[in-house]
């Protein structure tokens, strides 16, 4: 069953991890996807790739520039013909203690995370309200529920996409648009694979379903949200952390 026939969905941050892994699934249920990263090339390239199992389209964005991300919302509109679907996913890392941190590594996460995503959803639901509705996925994390040592910036602008997406949720619903977002625990990307396996396998104590999370399992939760399986599920944040810190 081809969930995404006919709709087209913009990801940010899609050129790798997990934006690719929704960029893929979305591809496979029928959507045409538009990955956009800031790493132009590399969208181009995952574009490209994906394009034999769909119409997929490479482009670049700098979420935290407005104008960059209106110029996203037109090359959708203008090169696949409509858009039904953003997840507003891109991100970036600067951990450190409090003592260690200086504003500009703080200012630099909250700007990709928290104001990318408040720019994301107010781009998309503009062309969206005039265009029948649409949905919208914003990634938070687990690090937003429990809030993480060494990730301040991080955790802050994590719970604060929860708090955007209800209040996002309640100003565009009578509009036909949908928002949630995904709290992704610890999932096999490029960052887990860079920790020393003895630490890894502490976490998985921790994990009631006993396993480290794929990507396509995010993906999977994204599926969901945007098809019209969850036609009557919006401001809703959906745990993707095999039962972890419930
Ligand atoms: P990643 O680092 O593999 O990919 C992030 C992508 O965002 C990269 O392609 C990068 O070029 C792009 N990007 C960075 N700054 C950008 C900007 N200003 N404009 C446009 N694109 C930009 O990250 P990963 O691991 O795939 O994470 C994706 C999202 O999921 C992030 O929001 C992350 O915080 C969240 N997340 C990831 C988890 C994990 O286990 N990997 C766990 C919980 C949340």
């Amino acid at each position: 069953m081809n969930l995404l026939d006919g709709r087209t969905a913009v990801i940010t941050g899609g050129a790798q991890g997990l934006g690719l892994a929704i960029a893929t699934t979305f591809v496979q249920h029928g959507a045409t996807v538009v990955i956009a990263d800031i790493n132009e090339d590399a969208a181009i390239e995952a574009a490209d790739a994906l394009s034999n199992q769909g119409r997929a389209l490479g482009t670049a964005v700098d979420v935290t520039d407005g104008d960059s991300v209106q110029r996203l919302v037109r090359f959708a509109a203008e090169h696949a013909g409509r858009l039904d679907v953003w997840i507003n996913n891109a991100g970036i890392l600067r951990d450190m203690t409090i003592r260690k941190m200086e504003l500009p590594d703080f200012r630099a996460v909250i700007d990709v995370h928290l104001q990318g995503t408040w720019l994301g959803i107010k781009y998309a639901s503009a062309y969206m309200r005039e265009n029948g509705g649409g949905a919208i996925v914003n990634m938070s994390s687990i690090s937003g529920k429990v809030g993480n040592a060494g990730q301040t910036n991080y955790s802050a602008a994590k719970a604060g996409i929860v708090g955007m997406t209800k209040a996002a949720a309640k100003e565009l619903g009578h509009l036909g648009i949908r928002v949630n977002a995904i709290q992704p625990g610890l999932i096999q990307t490029a960052m887990i694979e860079s920790m020393r396996p003895e630490i890894v396998a502490e976490r998985v104590k921790d994990i009631p379903l006993g396993r480290v999370g794929q990507p396509s399992e995010v993906a999977g939760a994204a599926l969901f949200l945007v098809s019209d399986l969850a036609s009557y599920v919006t401001g809703i944040t959906v745990e993707v952390a095999g039962g972890r810190h419930i």
